[in-house]
């Protein structure tokens, strides 16, 4: 797996370059005196045209490949840096320089200076004492890697919050623009560069979206705020198109970076098939291989001083850019999935002859990896999410090991943002989840640093430490690949950009790489099943279980959940746990435990120092309803708003809709969340509207509906959402309010009555303050009439730590969706954002008045994911907030809010680790109530 550094090509010397210039004008100068002489007097000769010189440099320049120039390591300066940044030493750093194909890792200095890093190591005295404004750093051996680096961004053109004048990321104009530059549409106001950078990223290669074939130019930018605060003073090293079309031809040229687009996004937009997609490519190419062969041919003739009727040199300013990708000159930064389209754009570089920088999505690629390595030129670097999948067709069989497998056939592998679809602040938790399935470490923390920095052709100067480079680090506040890692200071050009960071002192094991689970058999199941290995559950135990090893068990005791660390035995073995027909049975060590050992057929399960915990729940998405979101056929679909349309008489007068009728079992989704600990899912009916309807809980493992035990509760709360802006608000909370009063028709009266009872829980999807102050508001007004407590429950609520203590007040329980937030929109921009930027995340804000808090999520994905949710939420708060807490964040809590009235009893049996880690492994879901242990191998 050598393959991650990229090889620099040699570099041709640039004097030498200026002497072969200076000789071939000499030769033109020389040929064009002499051809005048020969020629005088000939009507209808040759005329030497009197810009033949630069003539002449354009095209011998005109398939030089970009490269930084030849003195380029030797600066002492960058070219951004900013007058007055002070030099700033760290000293006693574990510094991960990126080299050795990320192997490297120094424990020593590091001395940034003039906005690059001047030394790395041991920095002598001689060369500190030169400096009197020395910001001097102790790290005290804290992790430092180079900056993250973002391949696939839409930072700034898909802004945060987005609004209808900020949505600048996709031209609808053709499928083939290649002319477009995002950079025109670049908003330097967007909320999200400042949280991306408190995540540690430090660059971002801004693509245009994905709605055409070519959607145009991308351009690679520096997060940081610049003295000049334009668009263009962000982008690190800018074409020299860029400003005008005069270029000074003695520079190396610079790398240029571009989108292309195939498989559904395009065939949606234009309502076309892949094969429009692909034709439009092939014409596309076809015009600029029509213009390169033209201007291969002036020049031919050019350098051979063969003037005659050679007229301009043939150019098109909208295809200049295409001709540069068939000139080597531009990365191409290709959005394509499947194995179909995969094969379609590797047959057209071989038609074209050009070379894709990188795949990007590419949820099929681990499948077809020959056929990668079939492409023109470079084998293209795979850019990926790490478990972001199933949400189209094409996404279906993408897999949280395609990294793993795809670094195995010796691909480059990049994590991605796709920035906003996840928020890029986030994007070291890509790498850590790659690093979790199997993507070896020294390769997962080059997928965010340096193999992106190589594929946009920038590793000159970004995505690693060393010598030279730009001064991009982050001193992070544990190992960057354990659960949760923060920066503590993030540096752009030297320069520090959080203001006063706000940092959480971490577990002592979180310093190290965690030891992350074997998942072999997993992958060889996933590569034998085209990507869709089976994952219903192959054993239910109804006999006798016995895990051993155990180094923590975590049990409900009432409303909370408590953590016993039952006894080792002398030989220093953790505990066994019993399970009989479901139920625990003892709990102590295999001596306390003996009596046991004996039963027939007893099956024995070493969890090597794990634990077992209370499963987890999923409430937010369409779990259970829906298989593929972009394909409405497998789903349940929406229901109507009433707000919004009248529903269809047959349904009556006032109807509800149910989730539980919609429930559709199996879903790739909850199969993996059962996987991942959430045995039970909360779902309610999808709604685009005001009014969603009666939500249900099911079991994430079973086959249908009439198992026993598959349907948990068949109606749990009321749901309904307020904040869209048709109708109004206000109009949303008269329609809430005529309810209350009790004029609601049929069932949906028949619900409100039961919810001023205090018997239905009301879920209210709403992120504004505003409105959660109007809701409590109402809420007090309603209670005071009726004299009775209504069980009200905000989800989503980004905003709600502004309101903290009047939400505990009012006895409102949160349900924070997503867990971590993200300005989205305007009524969710005022975020708390967590650590570094300010001490409290929204779950200590709250708890710190006593409200009842819960983890949600948006996509159904990121349900296997809610085990690191909770566990990071709680490493944020520094120590306020215990691993029981945690578990509870997504457990007893969430039971509570949602309406759930028998404790859900089912226990997950975690190997190597707990939930809350990346060392944790889920190996069975025990449930008392169907009396069997579901052994997940
Ligand atoms: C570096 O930091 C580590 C961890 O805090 C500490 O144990 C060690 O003594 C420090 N070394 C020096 C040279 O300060
Ligand atoms: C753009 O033009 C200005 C003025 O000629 C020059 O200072 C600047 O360096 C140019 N930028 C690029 C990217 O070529
Ligand atoms: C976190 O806790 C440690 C003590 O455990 C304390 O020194 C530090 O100041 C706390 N950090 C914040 C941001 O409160
Ligand atoms: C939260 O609850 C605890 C225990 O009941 C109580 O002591 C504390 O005053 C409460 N805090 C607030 C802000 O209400
Ligand atoms: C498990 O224990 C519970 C009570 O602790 C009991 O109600 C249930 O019947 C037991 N299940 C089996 C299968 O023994």
């Amino acid at each position: 797996m050598d393959k991650i550094v990229g090889h620099t090509p040699p570099k041709p010397r640039l004097t030498s370059l200026r002497l072969l210039l200076a000789a071939v004008l000499l030769v033109v100068a020389l040929a064009t005196y002499y051809s005048a002489t020969l020629n005088w007097g000939h009507a209808g000769s040759a005329t030497v045209p009197i810009n033949a010189a630069q003539i002449v440099q354009k095209c011998q320049t005109l398939n030089i490949l970009p490269r930084p120039p030849n003195d380029f390591d030797q600066r002492i300066q960058s070219d951004r840096f900013e007058t007055g940044t002070p030099p700033t030493l760290f000293r006693n750093a574990s510094i991960w320089t990126g080299r050795v194909s990320g192997h490297e890792v120094i424990v020593g200095d590091l001395l940034l200076d003039k906005g690059i890093i001047k030394e790395v190591g041991q920095v002598k005295r001689g060369v500190l004492d030169a400096y009197d404004d020395l910001v001097v750093i102790d790290a005290g051996g804290a992790w430092i890697t180079p900056g993250i680096v973002d391949l696939h961004s839409h930072l700034g053109v898909d802004s945060a919050p987005a609004l209808q004048g900020a949505s600048d990321t996709n031209s609808l104009k053709g499928l083939v623009l290649p002319w477009l530059r995002s950079l025109d549409g670049l908003n330097t106001h967007d909320d999200a560069y400042r949280l991306s950078i408190s995540g540690g990223i430090t660059t971002a290669n801004v693509l245009p979206g994905s709605a055409d074939a070519i959607g145009g130019q991308a351009f690679t930018i520096k997060l940081r705020p610049t003295s000049e605060r334009s668009a263009s003073s962000m982008v690190l090293e800018p074409p020299h198109t860029l400003n005008g079309t005069q270029v000074d031809l003695s520079l190396p040229p610079r790398w240029r970076q571009m989108k292309h687009a195939c498989g559904e996004n395009p065939s949606r937009v234009y309502s076309g098939t892949r094969m429009d997609t692909i034709w439009a490519f092939r014409q596309g190419y076809d015009s600029a291989r029509r213009i390169k062969e033209k201007q291969d041919d002036y020049c031919r003739r050019a350098l051979h001083g063969q003037w005659q009727d050679l007229g301009e040199f043939p150019e098109d300013l909208q295809w200049e850019a295409l001709v540069d990708v068939l000139r080597g000159r531009v990365k191409v930064h290709n959005h394509c999935y499947e194995a179909t389209d995969l094969d379609g754009i590797v047959r057209l570089t071989n038609e074209f002859k050009f070379s894709i920088a990188a795949f990007h999505h590419a949820h099929e690629t681990y499948l077809v990896p020959d056929l990668l390595k079939k492409a023109y030129g470079k084998t293209p670097a795979i850019a990926l999410f790490a478990t972001n999948a199933r949400y189209k067709r094409e996404a279906f069989r993408g897999s949280e090991f395609a990294p793993r497998i795809l670094a195995e056939y010796g691909l480059s592998v990049v994590m991605k943002s796709d920035h906003p679809v996840l928020n890029s602040r986030h994007l070291l938790h890509e790498a850590q989840q790659a690093h979790f399935y199997g993507l070896p470490d020294n390769l997962a923390l080059a997928s965010v640093t340096s193999t992106p920095a190589t594929v946009l052709g920038y590793d000159h100067r970004i995505g690693f430490i060393k010598q030279g480079h730009d001064a991009d680090v982050v001193l992070w506040d544990s190992h960057p690949l354990s659960l949760g890692a923060t920066p503590k200071q993030v540096f752009i050009d030297g320069i520090p950009q959080i203001r006063s960071p706000h940092t959480s002192a971490k577990p002592i094991a979180f310093q190290r790489v965690p030891n992350t689970p074997d998942f072999d058999n997993e992958v060889k199941e996933t590569l034998q099943h085209d990507g869709l290995p089976p994952l219903e559950t192959k054993i239910s135990n109804p006999g006798t279980v016995i895990f051993s090893n155990v180094r923590s068990v975590f049990l409900r005791r009432g409303k909370e959940i408590e953590e016993i660390l039952p006894p080792a035995d002398v030989a220093g073995a953790f505990a066994a746990v019993v399970v009989e027909r479901g139920n625990i049975t003892c709990i102590g060590t295999l001596l306390d435990c003996s009596s046991f050992q004996d039963s027939p057929g007893v099956e024995r399960i070493d969890l090597e120092g794990g634990s077992i915990s209370p499963s987890l729940i999923s409430y937010g998405s369409h779990l259970g309803l829906n298989h593929i979101d972009g394909e409405p056929s497998t789903n349940d679909g929406q229901v109507n708003d009433p707000l919004k349309s009248n529903s269809p008489p047959i349904l009556g007068n006032g109807n509800v809709i149910q989730a539980v009728d919609g429930l559709q079992f199996s879903t790739r989704d909850a199969l993996i969340a059962y996987r991942s600990g959430v045995a039970t899912g909360v779902t309610a009916p999808s709604s685009s509207g005001f009014l969603g309807g009666l939500g249900t809980a099911f079991n994430t493992g079973l086959g249908h509906r009439l198992q026993s035990g598959a349907v948990l509760q068949d109606i749990t709360a009321l749901h309904v959402f307020i904040g869209s802006s048709k109708p109004s608000v206000s109009t949303q909370m008269a329609a809430l309010r005529n309810l209350f009063s009790g004029t609601g028709e049929g069932k949906l009266g028949a619900c409100f009555g039961d919810i001023l009872s205090g018997k239905l829980p009301l879920v209210i999807k709403v992120q504004s303050a505003d409105i959660m102050a109007s809701l409590i508001s109402l809420k007090k007004e309603v209670e005071v009439q009726s004299g009775t407590r209504i069980q009200m429950t905000f989800s989503g609520a980004n905003e709600a730590h502004l309101l903290a203590k009047e939400i505990g007040d009012a006895e409102i329980g949160i349900i924070l969706q997503p867990s971590r937030p993200f300005p989205g929109t305007w009524k969710s921009k005022r975020i708390l954002p967590g650590p570094p930027l300010t001490k409290d995340n929204s779950v200590t804000a709250l708890t710190a008045y006593n409200v009842t808090v819960g983890v949600g999520v948006e996509e159904q994905w990121s349900s296997r994911n809610i085990r690191f949710d909770i566990a990071w939420a709680a490493l944020e708060a520094n120590g306020s907030l215990s691993k029981s807490d945690a578990i509870a964040l997504a457990s007893v809590n969430l039971e509570r809010l949602l309406g759930i009235q028998n404790p859900i009893t089912d226990l997950i049996a975690v190997k190597g680790g707990t939930l809350l880690d990346f060392e944790g492994k889920v190996v069975g879901v025990i449930s008392p109530q169907r009396g069997v242990v579901d052994l997940l191998v």
